[in-house]
């Protein structure tokens, strides 16, 4: 029984070696641009310029921490008034700012410790604390990207990147590589890991160590990427081929070598 086998890159066509070849270059150059993009657009947030699994748990389920008021009075405004007043504006915070508790719990503490500079007169340029309205400007919790919004990203990811990984992998189907398991995982890794990527961006928001499904996803998806591409450029212009496949007029039998 015969079965199908397949042709070696340097068997191909010049034309159809050069398309390849423009191809890959040019998802190349895309593949690092959406690396640095997405090091530039989460990098940073939790206050360290690295990007790390902290900056994609706030970019995707927003930061406990988050709020103005909250990260004023762990820092520069700490020392305005005492500890156990701080408590309260803190539960009153993680409770959710509810307005209705504003004016029994919270507006005396601001009355009394904060208003003489938090005010237009004293000073414009700061939060005015007199009132709720001006208090809840630096209330609004930090939630993350929102459900539509990751809809909207996910299902562009999902088919755009199977699009680039479905040439990829086509490409690089015409390389000679042993074992056949190896290869054939080297091109289903980047769907699988397309799936938990997206996938754990909402999970993240139930648990934010789906950050590091985040993270450790993509560097798999990266690195078949970067597999496939060296060994595909090497085999079309610069490998020499074994005597067993030019013998065979570039075929590569799948009857034994390739199940
Ligand atoms: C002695 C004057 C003074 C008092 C009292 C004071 N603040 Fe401030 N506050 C400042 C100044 C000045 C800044 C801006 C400089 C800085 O951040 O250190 C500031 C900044 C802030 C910010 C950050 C604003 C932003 O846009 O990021 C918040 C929030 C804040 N204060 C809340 C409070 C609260 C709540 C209290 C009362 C518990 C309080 N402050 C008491 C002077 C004061």
């Amino acid at each position: 029984m015969s079965k199908l086998n397949y042709v070696h890159f340097k068997f191909l066509p010049m034309s159809l070696r050069v398309l390849f070849t423009m191809v890959l270059l040019v998802f190349g150059t895309g593949y690092l641009m959406a690396m640095f993009q997405a090091y530039e657009s989460h990098a940073g947030k939790d206050g360290d310029p690295m990007l790390s699994g902290k900056d994609l748990m706030i970019a995707y389920s927003g930061n406990p921490d988050g709020t103005k008021l909250e990260t004023a009075l762990r820092g520069p405004m700490q020392d305005m008034l005492p500890a156990e007043k701080r408590q309260v504006i803190f539960d009153w915070l993680h409770a959710g700012a509810k307005q209705e508790e504003f004016a029994a719990k919270i507006n005396p503490i601001l009355q009394e410790h904060c208003i003489a500079c938090h005010n237009p007169e004293a000073n414009p340029h700061l939060p005015d604390l007199r009132e709720y309205a001006g208090v809840s400007k630096i209330t609004a919790r930090d939630e993350g990207m929102t459900i539509p919004t990751l809809v909207r990203v996910s299902h562009i990811h999902l088919f755009s990147i199977t699009f680039i990984f479905f040439i990829t992998g086509y490409i690089f189907s015409h390389a000679y590589v042993r074992p056949t398991w190896l290869k054939c995982l080297v091109i289903a890794i980047p769907f699988a890991m397309l799936i938990t990527d997206v996938a754990s961006w909402y999970l993240t928001k139930v648990w934010e160590g789906f950050a590091w499904v985040v993270i450790i996803s993509g560097a798999f998806m990266g690195m078949a990427f970067a597999t496939m591409w060296v060994i595909s450029m090497w085999q079309m212009w610069f490998w020499k081929v074994p005597a067993s496949i030019s013998d065979n007029d570039g075929q590569i039998p799948c009857l034994h070598s390739e199940q």
